[in-house]
């Protein structure tokens, strides 16, 4: 099988990538670097011994894209590309809806041009907005709350279209929770550009000196320690989801919707408290205010993806602390 991996030079694309190598399946990756690094491509190749067909190319081009699929017979996509700042979406949404949105359709026009009918797509829990029910199954309410959500919605809504009005299509749907953790190598793993937004990359920047404290945004929701919820997924089991997601997809099931979490909810306090664990430092902190538009608690019922696609989430927040602190100790500064 040889997969085309948009965005598969990006932290979940990278992971990707090796677990599609190790499995034995031809790689051709696309990326146009704009969030990424060519070095994590060269690093996957290295931990796998396999190679990669890179291409430095933006989904928006599609010509260039036309141009790989020319080039390789491609029998499914991977579709990881995408901008995925919630705060920068609400600063400059038309560059996320253009880049999300169009970028898809542009992808989906060229697949449909060469025949290739498989895709999975990386959606997220972002579209349960603030959920109506805990854990959260795949049929609670759709509710996105930002541009970035948006785009992650209307591209659900767009490929549920696509497949109604024709049934030869077939995608798999994957809402990620909160994906942390790195390769057990310590040489891939999440690289933010700039300050990060994300809890576990700022821990990790503070936990090797590259930022003074963490900001806890909100001590006081209704949680039992009064700080945030979420359910964090070690990116390598993530990479896993994705294989059994292709197999699954090439069944022909038409549409197919996963949520890829643990199923357990971990407050801010805990996964402080795993990372001074992991790294073996005191973390400095103060309490700060809410950031807006943060829930209190958000965490899957994945049950679905273990009965038809027997996957399930097997690491820990231990697991998911040590291999975040080994990419940042052996990385400080990520891939520079
Ligand atoms: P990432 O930024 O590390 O990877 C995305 C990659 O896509 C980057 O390498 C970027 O350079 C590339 N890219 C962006 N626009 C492109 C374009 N027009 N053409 C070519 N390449 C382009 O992000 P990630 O964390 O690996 O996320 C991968 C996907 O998963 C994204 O679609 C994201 O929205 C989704 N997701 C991520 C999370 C998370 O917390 N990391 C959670 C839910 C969903
Ligand atoms: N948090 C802090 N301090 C920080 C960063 C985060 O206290 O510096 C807290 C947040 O308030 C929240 C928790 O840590 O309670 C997790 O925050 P993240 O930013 O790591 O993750 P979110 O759940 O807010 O968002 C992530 C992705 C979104 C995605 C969402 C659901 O960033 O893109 O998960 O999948 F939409």
């Amino acid at each position: 099988m040889k997969i085309l991996v948009t965005g598969g030079a990006g932290y979940i694309g990278s992971h990707t990538c090796v677990a599609l190598l190790e499995h034995g399946w031809d790689v051709v990756a696309v990326d146009n670097l704009l969030n990424s690094s060519r070095e994590s491509i060269k690093r996957v190749e290295r931990i796998t011994g396999g190679r990669i067909h890179f291409y430095q190319i933006d989904i928006l081009n599609k010509p260039a894209l036309a141009n790989i699929f020319r080039q390789h017979k491609i029998d499914a996509v991977i579709h990881f590309a995408g901008l995925k700042a919630v705060g920068e979406s609400v600063e400059i949404p038309f560059q996320y809806y253009h880049n999300n949105i169009t970028g898809t359709l542009i992808l989906l026009d060229v697949m449909k041009e060469n025949n290739v009918r498989h895709l999975v797509f990386s959606s997220s829990a972002t579209v349960y907005g603030d959920p109506d029910r805990l854990p959260i199954q795949e049929d609670s309410r759709l509710c996105a709350t930002n541009p970035y959500g948006r785009t992650k919605l209307f591209i659900e809504e767009i490929l549920k279209d696509i497949h109604s009005s024709d049934n030869s299509w077939n995608f798999a749907l994957l809402r990620y929770f909160n994906p942390v953790g790195a390769h057990e190598t310590g040489q891939i793993g999440e690289d933010p550009l700039g300050p990060p937004n994300n809890l576990l990359p700022y821990i990790a920047q503070v936990a090797v000196g590259r930022m003074p404290h963490l900001n806890i945004f909100g001590n006081d929701y209704d949680t039992p320690d009064g700080t945030g919820i979420r359910d964090y997924i070690h990116v390598v089991d993530l990479a896993d989801g994705h294989l059994k997601a292709l197999s699954k997809i090439f069944t022909n099931p038409g549409i197919a919707v996963y949520n890829l979490g643990s199923g357990r909810g971990h407050s801010v306090m805990e996964m402080l408290h795993a990372f001074e664990k992991a790294c073996e430092k005191k973390i400095p902190f103060k309490i700060a205010p809410r950031r807006p538009g943060d829930v209190a608690s958000c965490y899957a019922d994945p049950s679905k993806a273990e009965k038809e696609l027997g996957w399930k989430a097997l690491k820990s927040i231990d697991d998911m602390c040590k291999d975040t602190w080994n990419w940042q100790r052996i990385n400080p500064n990520g891939y520079k």
